[in-house]
């Protein structure tokens, strides 16, 4: 389940590696990234530390990669996560993804995911790629939209907000090795 190294820009995919979590601490333990996400926020690094070995690097025990760090190169820094975190069925997997703040809206998840989609089509082999988001997260809704994902239907149920203790209106898209350009 070892995946390729991959370079964009000036960062690099790598697996994810206990080493990881003083940085995934920095991200992890600001609510406006974990506000949507199912874990956080983190109150101290020995928490993204156990994170990385229950969550990230348990998951070829499931048939799954680890799952990717988003490295910057210019500081040898850690600065995201993008994966394929649950095997839906067989060859079809779905996807997640979350990054530190300081580099938001510059494109980086955007080119991040094409490079996973890749990497799930051509290395791993799967042929459906399933993603969702809560309906108010409109970031991530466009970095889904510009990677070519296809709509497939809005769900009541799917997304819990832990913070409000509410369910949420979620969307969910797929995208298929043949849809893929
Ligand atoms: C979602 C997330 C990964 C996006 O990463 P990113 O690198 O900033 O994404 P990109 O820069 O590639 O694209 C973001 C797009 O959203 C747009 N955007 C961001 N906030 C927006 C807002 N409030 N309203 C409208 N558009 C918004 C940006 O303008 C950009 O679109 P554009 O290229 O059409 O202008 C990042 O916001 C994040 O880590 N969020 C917290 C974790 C999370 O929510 N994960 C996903 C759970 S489903």
């Amino acid at each position: 389940m070892k995946q390729p190294v991959i370079y964009f820009d000036h960062y690099m995919l790598r697996d994810i590696e206990t080493k990881d979590a003083k940085d995934m601490f920095e991200y992890g333990s600001d609510m406006d990234v974990v506000k949507f996400l199912s874990w956080g926020p983190y109150m101290d690094v020995t928490e993204a530390y156990g994170s990385i070995k229950q969550f990230f690097l348990s998951r070829p025990q499931r048939g799954l990669p680890v799952g990717y760090a988003i490295i910057d190169l210019d500081l040898d820094k850690m600065i995201g996560t993008v994966d394929f975190h649950t095997i839906v069925s067989e060859g079809v997997v779905e996807a997640g993804y979350c990054l530190n703040k300081n580099y938001w809206n510059k494109g980086v998840m955007t080119k991040a995911l094409r490079k996973l989609i890749e990497v799930g089509f051509y290395y791993h082999g799967y042929h459906k790629i399933i993603i969702g988001h809560a309906n108010t997260n409109i970031a991530s809704q466009r970095v889904i939209e510009k990677n070519g994902f296809i709509f497939e239907k809005e769900d009541p149920d799917k997304y819990y907000n832990r913070f409000t203790g509410y369910k949420e209106m979620s969307k969910w898209y797929y995208l298929t090795k043949e849809n893929f350009k």
